[in-house]
């Protein structure tokens, strides 16, 4: 039996993701199994560095989510609205939900949850942090018998990129963000890379696993690298350090407070964040009795987040095709915390 696919978007991830299913057969067999039914997008005229049938492209994304023959959708559109309600309605109608909208999850989490634990369906996010690293499901799974004090994270490509090539090649900010974009990296707006939101969406998600609470958006400090100045950069060099954006998730008390930050910060040379460069994302988990653990690899871009998002819809079809839970079972249960759900 096929598993038809209905993915909203077809920008830098929903092309990688388009490109890494057509030519993966060889990789997993289960992904033979996988049908692209339909692709929204805005706009038909757009040229596409892929090839889909003529009846399969289309800017009517509410069929998408509605549409019977379709059993997963992947959402790859991003923003806020209509991401939500599409990726509400997908569940509403039994739709098991992969998406890479690190925004969405942080700020309406608990609202999509509830509902796909509802609809007894799964939502799947391993490319909403990390990009191509595989962080959600070991922090979630593997990670679980610890006791998580402390995460630290560079986790923004755009940014750790920006500010690499600030520090080796003395460059401008904006030159260098025109390049982020170029490449794929930055948000359609930006603004969320450059002033730390996207890290601070990421790091409420990771908090939320890794604490086992749920942290709120309006909850993360949040600081972005719009005033670092190559002098800053020049002057932290001479002190022996860089300058990277990191998100810190840290228990403070034994009562169960939590600090979130994300902030420029001074890191010295010697420190394994110190030489994560370019697009590349690191996160440091510490804890008991596991001590430090460090994820490292591409955190944006086409190939490595179709790798997260494809990963996703892999586990889903296993699911699908034995009738089981999904093997690495994730998210999650409404208000309190992420939690396992078993449809
Ligand atoms: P993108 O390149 O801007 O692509 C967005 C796609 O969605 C485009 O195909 C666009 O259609 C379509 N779209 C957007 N709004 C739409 C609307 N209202 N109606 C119909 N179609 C709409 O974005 P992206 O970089 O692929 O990012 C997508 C998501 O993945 C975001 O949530 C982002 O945070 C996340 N993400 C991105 C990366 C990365 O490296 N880029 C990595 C991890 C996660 P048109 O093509 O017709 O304009
Ligand atoms: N704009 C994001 C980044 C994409 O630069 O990290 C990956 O989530």
């Amino acid at each position: 039996m096929g598993v038809k696919l209905g993915i909203l978007g077809l920008g830098t991830v929903g092309t990688g993701t388009v490109q890494l299913l057509q030519n993966s057969g060889f990789r997993h067999p289960l992904l033979q199994l996988v049908e692209i039914s339909r692709v929204g997008v805005r706009s038909l005229d757009k040229p596409r560095a892929v090839t889909l049938p003529q009846t399969v492209l289309t800017t009517d994304l509410e069929a998408i989510v509605t549409l019977p023959e379709v059993d997963i959708v992947v959402e790859v559109m991003g923003g806020l609205e209509p991401a939500r309600s599409l990726i509400l309605k997908a569940i509403q109608n039994g739709k098991h939900v992969v998406t890479a909208n690190k925004a969405v999850i942080s700020r309406f989490g608990d609202e999509i949850f509830t509902a796909a634990n509802q609809a007894g369906v799964y939502v799947m996010l391993e490319a909403a942090v990390g990009g191509g690293i595989p962080v959600i499901q070991p922090l979630k799974q593997s990670l679980s018998v610890n006791q998580i004090h402390t995460i630290t994270g560079i986790i923004n490509g755009t940014t750790n990129y920006i500010l690499s090539r600030m520090q080796t090649e003395g460059s401008n900010f904006s030159d260098v963000l025109a390049d982020a974009q170029q490449l794929g990296y930055a948000e359609a707006d930006p603004t969320a890379d450059v002033d730390g939101l996207d890290a601070a969406d990421k790091i409420a998600i990771l908090a939320s696993l890794a604490f086992g609470g749920r942290i709120r958006l309006e909850e993360v400090y949040c600081e972005g690298i719009r005033q670092v100045s190559k002098t800053d950069i020049a002057y932290a060099e001479k002190l022996g350090f860089v300058i990277k954006l990191l998100a810190i998730g840290k228990r403070i008390s034994s009562s169960g407070a939590i600090s979130i930050t994300v902030q420029p910060t001074l890191v010295p040379k010697a420190h394994p964040l110190a030489s994560i460069n370019g697009v590349n994302n690191a996160i440091l988990v510490e804890g008991e009795p596991i001590g430090q653990v460090m994820f490292f690899g591409p955190g944006a871009g086409a190939g490595p987040t179709a790798s997260a998002v494809s990963s996703d819809i892999l586990n889903l079809v296993a699911a699908l095709q034995t009738g089981t839970s999904v093997p690495n079972p994730l998210l999650t249960c409404g208000h309190q915390d992420y939690c396992q759900i078993v449809p």
